[in-house]
């Protein structure tokens, strides 16, 4: 490694050969002082390069003089609605940064997320509470001209809740949603409650809060859901979707759990929407409540649920803080405009 100028590239692929020594980058720089995290097994970050239909993900590898990897990025853009604006997370092994490496993939990402004609690069990371305002990786960002767009915050649950508390709490719930059904699926939503199910699901983008950079609703219909699924099924991240169907036979609360495919035992929480017209009915709490009595009943050897939610989105925060979720980090997500 000999000069401060790197020459980034874009992987051809899963099947690029370098892809190993990407993936190595990833897990040696994500969860380093971060131990919250876990880096997504290889086979995952593969098939995601694989399945291209909802966004589309650009790894980058950035290269020494002598071809050799070090660091890895990610450009993704949206393919189905949030085309305004593209993803970039960089990631330098703690032992070769501060040299510019960091700097060289930002850039990289930018010109994917511009070529796609996105008006907005967004960022993310994690840091500690007490360093929120100085931590080194935000003064990265801004340093590259980017500014704070929403603070997330990094939640997790040990496993497993008490199951008197659950059950306390369902029952409170279940008094305020007489007439609607809680009930969880693995992997697959019978076929009709597909549309109303993509519909809650597409919702997640407008309706929980966003910053400076407006969300709209995902795109994502009957082909890529179908394509995720498939691509979760492929590497074992079992995915289960607890919903509240209304009396009208639509699905309109979820709560969905992933499995962490990584040997971890942790389960992440992905999306929770109750749709703006059945609000009232404690079918938030429901979902989740249902949701981790099932994975208990299924899966008793998991040990943590993941989740992140806007700092500033207190209805979620407190069904959360309710089941035992603790707050253990800020995940921050940084904007800049790089289009007129
Ligand atoms: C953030 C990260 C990508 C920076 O990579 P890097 O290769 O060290 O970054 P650069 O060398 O290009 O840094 C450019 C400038 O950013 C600032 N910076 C970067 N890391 C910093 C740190 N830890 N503390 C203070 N300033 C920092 C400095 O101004 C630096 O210039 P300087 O070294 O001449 O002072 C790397 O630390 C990392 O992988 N972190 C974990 C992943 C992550 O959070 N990525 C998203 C960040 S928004």
């Amino acid at each position: 490694m000999s000069r401060a100028v790197w020459r980034v590239e874009p992987l051809d692929g899963a099947d690029d050969p370098r892809f190993p020594h990407w993936y190595a980058q990833v897990a040696a720089s994500m969860p380093y002082e971060r131990p919250w995290l876990s880096v997504p097994s290889a086979a995952f970050l593969q098939a995601r390069l694989r399945v291209q239909l909802f966004d589309r993900t650009t790894a980058l590898v950035a290269l020494d003089d002598d071809g050799e990897v070090v660091g890895a990025g990610e450009a993704t853009v949206n393919l189905q609605g949030n085309t305004h604006f593209g993803w970039g997370d960089v990631q330098v092994a703690p032992d070769v940064r501060r040299r510019g490496i960091g700097t060289a993939l930002v850039g990289a990402v930018e010109d994917v997320v511009r070529a796609s004609g996105a008006r907005f690069a967004l960022l993310a990371s994690h840091y500690p509470f007490a360093e929120r305002e100085t931590h080194g990786y935000r003064r990265f960002a801004e340093g590259l001209g980017y500014a704070l767009d929403l603070d997330e915050i990094y939640r997790v649950l040990a496993l497993p809740v008490d199951p008197d508390l659950l059950a306390r709490l369902a029952d409170e719930a279940a008094e305020h949603h007489r007439g609607y059904r809680v009930v969880t699926w693995v992997y697959d939503v019978p076929e009709r409650y597909l549309a109303s199910w993509i519909d809650v699901h597409n919702k997640l983008g407008s309706d929980a809060p966003s910053g400076v950079v407006q969300f709209e609703e995902d795109g994502m219909d009957a082909t890529s859901w179908a394509e995720e699924v498939a691509q979760l099924r492929s590497v074992g991240r079992e995915l289960r979707s607890t919903v509240a169907i209304s009396p009208d036979d639509e699905v309109v609360a979820y709560n969905d759990l992933v499995l962490q495919d990584n040997g971890t035992g942790r389960v992440s929480q992905w999306g929770t929407l109750v749709r703006a017209d059945h609000r009232g009915h404690r079918l938030g709490l429901a979902v989740k409540v249902a949701g981790l009595r099932s994975l208990a009943e299924t899966h008793p050897d998991r040990t943590e649920v993941h989740t992140t939610n806007a700092e500033v989105n207190a209805q979620m925060i407190g069904i959360n803080e309710a089941l035992g979720f603790r707050p253990v980090a800020v995940h921050p997500g940084f904007y800049r405009e790089i289009r007129g």
